[in-house]
């Protein structure tokens, strides 16, 4: 009888005992996000104008699952009437370059509570199949956001396609363009070990990195590799400048983001004329992933998936100063246009 009670007391205080850490817990995730949950200061209007009395899209995330399921597209009709939920075309696009840190430039922007990212890489402008689709296909790709937010896509094929920039001009002659770099040689070294890794999965064997680079008739750099003639950035950057005047862009460190990320998030916020949201807060550095981590608040953070942030294969050194030679004069025209000077060798 004494065993059964004490069993009984036990459950109780069990059943009590989790109350009451679920409900600090709550307390404690709520603290957390209060910040998210003030109003937004207004931004630009060339974004859109900002009722006061919209729920701060942060708010939403809290109600879990539900802010995913509209990223997603998958809001009910209720839902979206309810919080006013549109689906915008981008007024910025991550353009490239491709290995330059497009997808950590893209997350961590969504940081921002006036930001909402398309998570996808949705490839309308560089893939005529898509294009063909029209402009609504488009739209429709976008996730669900307040009217006074931002979309932002990323897609790092538009930088080197041929067709991209007319049809960007086309649906927006004004938007936003942002191109994140990282110096030349090291970003065809992590195009390459991109492939390699695509190749190895397939069980497929690959050439060496040298052998690509280089042409083995004449001993030049060879510039029909892709990996190369995607590092020649103002080759790229002169035929967007046939549409696009230079102020359009914006020009991110890639390599300053990997080890600084919060001032180059900052020169971004201002290029997109938001109110700077994103704090060191948000941002913390892993020791085991060896990069920067998200956290949105006191419960919700993550670190970018395994695929970002590969280990190189070792080059030949004679072969890095021979890339780093042929770019040379690429990247000293690359600073002229763009204003913005690198540390590249
Ligand atoms: P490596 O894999 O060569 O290190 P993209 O998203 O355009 O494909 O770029 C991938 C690169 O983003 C990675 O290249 C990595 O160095 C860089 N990167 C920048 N910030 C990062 C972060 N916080 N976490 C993981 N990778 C990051």
């Amino acid at each position: 009888m004494l065993f059964k009670q004490q069993a009984l007391l036990r459950q109780k205080l069990f059943v009590l005992g989790s109350l009451a850490i679920g409900s600090l817990l709550y307390l404690v995730a709520r603290v957390g996000s209060l910040d998210r949950l003030q109003p937004l200061c207004s931004i630009d209007g060339r974004f859109g104008p900002h009722s006061q009395d919209e729920i701060p899209l942060r708010a939403l995330q809290f109600k879990r699952g539900l802010l995913h399921e509209f990223r997603k597209g998958n809001a009910t009709k209720e839902q979206i009437r309810l919080h006013n939920l549109v689906q915008q075309l981008p007024k910025a696009i991550i353009i490239g370059v491709r290995k330059g840190g497009t997808r950590a430039l893209l997350e961590m922007l969504n940081l921002h509570p006036s930001v909402v990212k398309a998570s996808q890489e949705i490839h309308f402008f560089d893939n005529d199949e898509n294009y063909a689709k029209g402009i609504e296909w488009y739209r429709k790709k976008m996730p669900f956001s307040y009217p006074h937010q931002i979309t932002i896509e990323k897609s790092p094929a538009y930088f080197i396609t041929e067709e991209v920039p007319e049809r960007i001009y086309k649906m927006n002659s004004s938007i936003k363009l942002l191109i994140i770099v990282r110096e030349p040689t090291t970003r065809a070294i992590s195009d390459y070990t991109q492939v390699l890794e695509g190749k190895e999965r397939k069980n497929k064997t690959y050439y060496k990195f040298e052998k690509l680079a280089i042409d083995p008739n004449t001993c030049e750099v060879n510039t029909k590799y892709k990996a190369v003639r995607t590092s020649i950035y103002t080759k790229h950057l002169e035929r967007w400048l046939k549409y696009f005047p230079i102020e359009q862009f914006h020009i991110v460190d890639g390599d300053r983001l990997i080890t600084e990320p919060l001032p180059e998030l900052q020169l971004v916020e201002k290029f997109l004329n938001l109110p700077p949201r994103i704090s060191q807060y948000n941002l913390y550095f892993n020791a085991t992933r060896g990069f920067y981590c998200l956290r949105f608040n006191i419960v919700f953070n993550k670190c970018l998936a395994g695929s970002k942030g590969r280990i190189h294969p070792e080059v030949d050194t004679s072969v890095i100063t021979k890339l780093r030679k042929f770019f040379h004069p690429f990247n000293q025209k690359f600073y002229q246009i763009t204003g913005r000077t690198f540390n590249w060798p």
